[in-house]
């Protein structure tokens, strides 16, 4: 059942939880074909929190973010966002609470080509049958330094200014939580810089909850803490992330196995 926490005990207090999940497991395939891309990660994340996502190719990382933004459905076990259970409701209760509380950024942007900067911005109001609001709109994108260009399109911008677009468009509806697939993926050192810098501010300045997955040891140090995925499970975290100890900690990753969260 799609249980609305109107009230959860655990919403209030500086300890509130943005995320829960409890043994989530997801595979892919059929019997003899089977990847298990996760399996049995339970963890919990507070409001307010930046945290970085890092583990080898194929590790879960992104399954993991997906099931916890309501874009997948685990095989089993509990995704729990803003104190609201995501796992076992419809899917058009999802849809809704999805395109209301939580924002997600992609490496490749996804914005829409043939609409402008400020239309792919506030495209989640519209969506989400809000008020659309211009105001609103030029806000955010001055905000991410694109005052300047709302009338633009997509293909006249460059990656960094693009990536700036999803960011606004994840943070116009004011959601709870964000998640980001390798948001600096494709960027060059100082648009990536810039994105992570946003992706900060809105934790630091605005208490959203940023999840972000990242290969990169420094995009990561910008994170209050690093959780390390390995076969589909939790094998450690890392508080006040350096560069040099995430990298140093990703060289041994596959020494233990044994979650350490
Ligand atoms: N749609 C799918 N169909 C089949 N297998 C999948 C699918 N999506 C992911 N997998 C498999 O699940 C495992 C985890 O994939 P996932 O994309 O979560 O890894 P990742 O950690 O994000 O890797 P990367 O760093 O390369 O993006 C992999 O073995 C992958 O091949
Ligand atoms: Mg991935």
């Amino acid at each position: 059942m799609f249980r609305n926490g109107a009230r959860p005990d655990h919403a209030t207090g500086p300890a509130a939880e943005a995320l829960r999940l409890v043994k989530v497991t997801k595979s892919y395939g059929t019997a003899d074909s089977a990847v298990t891309a996760l399996d049995g990660v339970t963890l919990g994340l507070a409001q307010g929190t930046f945290t970085a996502v890092m583990g080898p190719s194929g590790s879960g990382k992104s399954t993991l973010l997906q099931c916890a933004a309501g874009l997948d459905r685990p095989d089993s076990g509990i995704v729990r966002v803003d104190g609201t259970e995501l796992t076992g409701g419809g899917e058009a209760e999802l849809t809704k609470f999805r395109r209301g509380r939580i924002g997600f950024v992609f490496q490749q942007y996804n914005l829409l080509e043939t609409l402008t900067v400020a239309q792919n911005t506030v495209l989640p109001l519209k969506l989400a049958g809000r008020r659309v609001d211009r105001r609103r709109a030029r806000e955010i994108l001055t905000a991410v330094g694109l005052g300047d260009r709302l009338g633009h399109r997509p293909d006249q911008l460059s990656g960094g200014q693009r990536q700036r677009v999803a960011i606004a468009r994840a943070l116009v509806t004011e959601p709870r939580v964000i998640f980001a697939d390798e948001p600096t993926g494709a960027l060059d050192t100082r648009s990536a810089r810039e994105v992570l810098t946003l992706l900060q501010q809105a934790v630091r300045v605005h208490g959203r909850t940023v999840v972000m997955v990242t290969h990169d040891p420094v995009a990561a140090s910008y994170a209050d803490s690093v959780l390390f995925l390995a076969d589909g499970r939790l094998a450690g975290r890392l508080d006040a992330p350096t560069a040099d100890a995430v990298a140093e900690r990703l060289a041994h990753l596959g020494d233990s196995v044994t979650a350490g969260v």
